[in-house]
């Protein structure tokens, strides 16, 4: 069964892979790829892809290498996504994403100038960032944590980094950097989340349509008003596209 974070990454690369033009193999970076434990189902599922994958903890990056060096056309760079990636060409990727990272990115004009450095023209920006840890913190240390980051952000370290993050902060850097927004959309409603973790080891077809229900319905989700969308939808994702 894949999981509804699964479906979503399969979903926007989806919509990448159908705008990349003439047979030639659509490019993804991943900024922030953690242990890239869902790299091999999406490179099954879009044979043709190239991915490139950014971490810059250790532990994570050797892992992601491990899940990826039986993967064609996929490799993982060990570094923060402040700085150039090496071997990479700017302006040569079809999509460029991130995956529950800038709530933990601690300068984040830096961190989304760079991902759009790499994005082509024509191409797509695709930022998913998660709100659980501020608006639900699961102990004192995140809630903590969350505090700092929002008031106090030069206090704490790159690696304990947490904060809230608001969709209008990401489309005015966006703005910034050139790249024009185009939507906004929310996702993994907690008590989806929890059906989802329930039939892990399952071969149910419930979790696929818990998803396909999430990108028929976020026309109406978008009408909620922010604090309970949020809360009802604690995953938000920001959409661009490089003019
Ligand atoms: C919660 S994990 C998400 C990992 C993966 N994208 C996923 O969804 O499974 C957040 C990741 O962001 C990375 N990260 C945090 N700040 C970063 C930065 N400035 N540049 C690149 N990666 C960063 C962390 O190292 C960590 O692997």
């Amino acid at each position: 069964m894949k999981s509804l974070k699964e479906l979503f990454i399969e979903h926007v690369v989806g919509e990448a892979v159908g705008r990349a033009a003439g047979g030639r193999a659509p490019r993804v970076m991943d900024l922030g790829c953690g242990t890239a434990s869902y790299v091999p189902a999406l490179m099954k599922r879009f044979p043709n892809l190239e991915y490139v994958g950014v971490e810059p903890i250790a532990s994570s990056y050797e892992a992601a290498e491990k899940n990826t060096k039986d993967v064609p056309n996929a490799k993982v760079h060990f570094q923060l996504a402040y700085d150039s990636v090496p071997q990479e060409k700017e302006g040569s990727f079809d999509l460029v994403f991130s995956l529950s990272v800038l709530e933990h990115v601690k300068n984040l004009p830096a961190f989304i100038d760079l991902s759009v450095r790499y994005v082509k023209q024509g191409g797509i920006l695709m930022h998913r960032y998660d709100l659980g840890h501020a608006l639900s913190p699961h102990s004192f240390k995140e809630r903590l944590h969350v505090w700092f980051g929002n008031n106090f952000p030069q206090v704490l370290p790159e690696r304990q980094f947490v904060r809230y993050v608001d969709s209008e902060e990401v489309e005015r850097l966006y703005r910034d950097s050139g790249v024009t927004p185009t939507k906004v959309t929310y996702h993994q409603m907690r008590s989806h989340k929890e059906f989802e973790k329930y039939c892990k080891d399952s071969e149910t077809t419930a979790v696929n349509e818990l998803f396909a229900w999430e990108v028929n319905h976020q026309a109406e989700i978008s009408n909620i008003p922010r604090a309970q969308r949020e809360n009802l939808f604690p995953a938000v994702a920001v959409y661009g596209r490089r003019d």
